[in-house]
């Protein structure tokens, strides 16, 4: 299985797979996780008894038990047995029985696509604990520069929770196109989502409250964390075209339609950039019920800043003693004015340059994330691995793949992943990884699934099991068997 379960008894006893299905809810048995995963199990079991004969006599109950561990257990723990007549679901956590229920998935799946043509269907004995060592295992979509509907976002979310991935970093917001529907500062949606391309068509679109709601609702069925990514005081030309105003020079903005760095950003200096963002993330923390909200940080040119006025008066005000200085003032501030609402602040690592306190997480992206991770690390933040040179899924994946970014991660290269150089002194302060998502060059779906598949496997296995001896010949098998998942 694909991650591999910590603790996996299997006997070699088989025995038939039942024809009928009868579930049971222990606890919790109001919280529509049940029978919603129910469903899928039963799904699951439906597409085995078309291909394969059942005892339609024999019946298996199926028992989903959501309620705490007598003692201590680590998130995301479950327990599953399954054996003749009986399977048992056992997790504290709605996360948990998610992982059950797919491990037990992945189970009949496996003995499914082993079977011969004209046995019966037969089904291992099998008694599993397991529980993952990283807690941040998580994929990013950049929906900015093509848009991604809602109802892909769910299916990607599917794909996600299949492999036990638990935080989706979805980002809303960059140069090419603002996507959420903000009923605070509405022209962010009205203006900041379309932009002309170069040969005068329209290009965009947005999520609506409604559609936001229903993608977090399908997150939260899963154990999956929604982290909302505003990207500022950078990557900010969509919601400068909505309010030019926030600019240090404002004039007319429209949201960019060729990839690259603006030297345009938020002015910092302005009283009312700093009012316009403190309404806005808290318009986006009563939308996201997660911990998390990403501000961005990355790729600020600071050329405005140091001919601004505004930002100069700033910067002298507070001694401030460079535009670094600045940019780790605003996160402060924000994240200040964040944490009255209950959130915690990530950021790019360029959130250190100037800089900060311990309090945000930070993820290492540059290079291959080596010395932000030291240098978060050292400042006592929390970081997530997302290293350019390894867990950027939209790099090509050989040398003949014509889609993607120039760089070449090869899926053994993630399979490869070790978070040993990323670990220093106290290793509570890594949370995880995550493979990201953008989009520059993924066009459509299609192309979309055709870069994250082959990664989402091997990353899933690091992330869930940590460094450590791989198979790997028998890893790229049974990643082809499960295959379905995506
Ligand atoms: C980034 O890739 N600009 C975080
Ligand atoms: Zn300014």
């Amino acid at each position: 299985m694909i991650p591999a379960p910590k603790k996996i008894k299997q006997y070699v006893k088989e025995f038939p797979l039942a024809g009928l299905y009868r579930f049971h809810f222990l606890s919790g048995g109001h919280d529509p996780i049940l029978p919603k995963l129910a469903s899928d199990i039963e799904k699951r079991l439906q597409h085995v008894s078309k291909y394969y004969e059942v005892d339609p006599r024999t019946k298996i109950d199926i028992v989903l038990n959501l309620q705490p561990f007598p003692s201590k257990k680590p998130d995301g723990y479950y327990e599953l047995e399954v054996s003749p007549g009986f399977f048992a679901l056992n997790a504290e956590s709605i996360a948990g029985m998610n992982y059950a229920a797919r491990t037990l998935m992945q189970h009949l799946y496996i003995n499914r696509a082993n079977q011969d043509e004209d046995s019966f269907a037969l089904l291992p004995r099998i008694s599993v604990k397991d529980w993952p060592t990283y807690q941040w295992r998580g994929m990013h979509l950049d929906v900015s520069r093509h848009f991604y509907d809602h109802n892909f976002v769910k299916k990607y979310l599917d794909w996600m929770v299949g492999l036990k991935f638990n935080r989706f970093h979805w980002h809303l917001s960059d140069d090419q196109g603002w996507r959420l529907e903000s009923k605070r500062f509405p022209l962010l949606h009205e203006k900041g989502s379309w932009r002309t391309e170069s040969d005068g068509s329209k290009y965009g679109g947005h999520y609506s409250l409604r559609q936001i709601k229903s993608v977090l609702k399908h997150a939260r069925l899963r154990g999956i964390e929604v982290i909302p990514e505003i990207d500022i005081p950078g990557h900010s030309m969509a919601i400068l075209a909505a309010y030019p105003e926030l600019a240090c020079f404002p004039r007319e903005f429209e949201p960019m339609n060729v990839w690259g760095i603006s030297e345009d950003i938020l002015c910092a200096g302005k009283d009312e950039t700093i009012e316009f963002l403190k309404e806005l993330f808290t318009e986006i923390a009563e939308l996201f019920p997660g911990q998390y909200i990403h501000l961005g940080g990355d790729e600020a040119p600071k050329q405005r800043w140091k001919e601004c006025p505004h930002c100069q008066k700033r910067m002298r005000d507070n001694g401030l003693k460079d535009e670094e200085a600045l940019q780790a003032w605003l996160v402060k501030t924000l994240a200040t004015h964040l944490k009255k609402l209950g959130k915690t602040v990530i950021g790019w690592d360029e959130i250190l340059d100037g800089g900060i306190d311990s309090k945000p997480v930070v993820m290492a992206w540059r290079g291959d994330g080596i010395d932000a991770a030291r240098m978060a690390h050292d400042n006592g933040n929390k970081y997530i691995l997302t290293p350019y040179t390894k867990l950027y899924f939209d790099a090509r994946c050989h040398k003949l793949d014509k889609i993607g970014t120039h760089q070449i991660i090869f899926w053994s290269d993630v399979l490869g992943f070790s978070f040993q150089e990323y670990t220093f002194e106290n290793p509570k302060l890594l949370l995880g990884a995550q493979g990201n998502v953008w989009t520059e060059h993924l066009t459509n779906v299609r192309d979309l699934r055709e870069k994250v598949s082959g990664r989402m496997f091997p990353l899933a296995e690091r992330l869930w099991n940590g460094d450590g001896e791989i198979d790997v010949q028998d890893f790229w098998m049974m990643a082809s068997t499960l295959n379905w998942i995506l």
